[in-house]
């Protein structure tokens, strides 16, 4: 596949988190592109920091606690991390937005759904009253809400989940964003809802060729949506490549534990396999390959040295030397 540009760059980032006896160290030096008109998925684990690398880019971590303590994340050739506030804010208004995992806590409860997508176009832009109700429906058409004229005067709780998830999308692409980033947008929907939204974000990313930043625990989902995976243990990424190719052929311990553990009908009636021990807390990770524990390939280096990245080819990164020596496959 040919290489688009990169539209965002996060660079050796590291974000800790401190509290008064200890540091935890929730994002340890990750890196990570997003080209234009692509998708990509941050998959991983509860706690491995998906969701703090993402707030890192809009500038949206609590600090304190929390502090960004090196990297760079470069959108437009400009260093987000080295932004005042006003500006950020103008990159978070025009240019990348958001959506959450629970629309019910995201949307304010007092205020009627077409008061709050207006207002998140107001936000954006000067605009005349009419217009701004005519492009107000028009962003809950694009969404798929069905009789937009009627569900602009009902409050959020009149809404169904999946609803309340579209509305929030609409206000996400309020402002025309190049990036939409994504953090578990369906998992609090049912499967058939969860479907009917990614095929939604899917639509939207090819229509205004937007690129997408999907963060989720589920592979199912990334197989579904995703043209780019980097998979995250620990706060540090172990594996990246085309989707087909992760899918296909993974090659990190914790990839295939993942794909071992995705149910299939092969596998009915068979008891899912799981990897065995738990992820590791942020405020004592393992020293050498934070994976080692729970690996069944561990020698002993691996719980003295920390790996890098081993390149099989065709941007199939995967930070494990001791199967890359078994299997090079370039
Ligand atoms: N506000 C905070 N205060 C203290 N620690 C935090 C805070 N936010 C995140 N952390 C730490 O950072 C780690 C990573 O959190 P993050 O929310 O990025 O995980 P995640 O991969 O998004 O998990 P999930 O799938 O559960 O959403 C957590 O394990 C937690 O220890
Ligand atoms: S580096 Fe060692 S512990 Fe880490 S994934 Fe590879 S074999 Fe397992
Ligand atoms: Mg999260």
């Amino acid at each position: 596949m040919a290489n688009k540009t990169d539209l965002i760059s996060v660079n050796k980032l590291k974000v800790n988190f401190r509290n008064n006896t200890e540091i935890a160290r929730a994002v340890d030096g990750v890196s990570y592109t997003v080209r234009r008109e692509e998708t990509v998925c941050l998959v991983g684990e509860s706690g491995c920091g998906k969701t703090v690398s993402a707030l890192s880019i809009l500038g949206l971590i609590d600090s304190p606690p929390g502090e960004i303590v090196s990297g760079e994340i470069l959108f437009a050739g400009k260093n987000l991390l080295k932004l005042g506030e006003q500006e950020l804010q103008r990159i978070r208004g025009n240019h990348i937005s958001m959506v959450f995992q629970e629309p019910l806590t995201s949307l304010n409860p007092v205020f009627t759904i077409g008061d709050q997508i207006t207002e998140a176009i107001r936000i954006h832009k000067v605009i005349a009253p009419d217009e701004l109700y005519e492009r107000c429906i028009q962003l809950l058409k694009d969404v798929g809400i069905t009789a937009p004229q009627e569900r602009f005067n009902d409050y959020p709780h009149q809404l169904s989940g999946g609803q309340r998830q579209r509305v929030m999308i609409a206000m996400a692409l309020a402002c025309d964003p190049e990036l939409m980033i994504a953090d578990e947008p369906t998992t609090a929907l049912d499967v058939t809802v969860q479907a009917q939204i990614l095929q939604l974000l899917k639509s939207l990313q090819r229509s205004r060729s937007m690129s997408v930043l999907y963060i989720t625990h589920d592979l199912g989902v990334v197989a579904n949506i995703a043209d780019r995976v980097y998979v995250m243990y620990a706060g540090i990424i172990v594996e990246q490549a085309y989707t087909y190719q992760l899918f296909h052929h993974p090659r990190h311990p914790y990839t295939q534990g993942l794909l071992a553990s995705l149910p299939n009908l092969s596998k009915r009636g068979q008891r899912l396999y799981s990897i065995p021990g738990t992820v590791p807390n942020p405020a004592h990770k393992p020293p050498g390959c934070p994976f080692h524990p729970r690996c069944p390939f561990a020698i002993d280096n691996c719980r003295i040295q920390c790996p890098e990245m081993c390149n099989y080819g065709n941007e199939h990164l995967a930070r494990c030397p001791v199967l890359y020596e078994k299997n090079p496959d370039i």
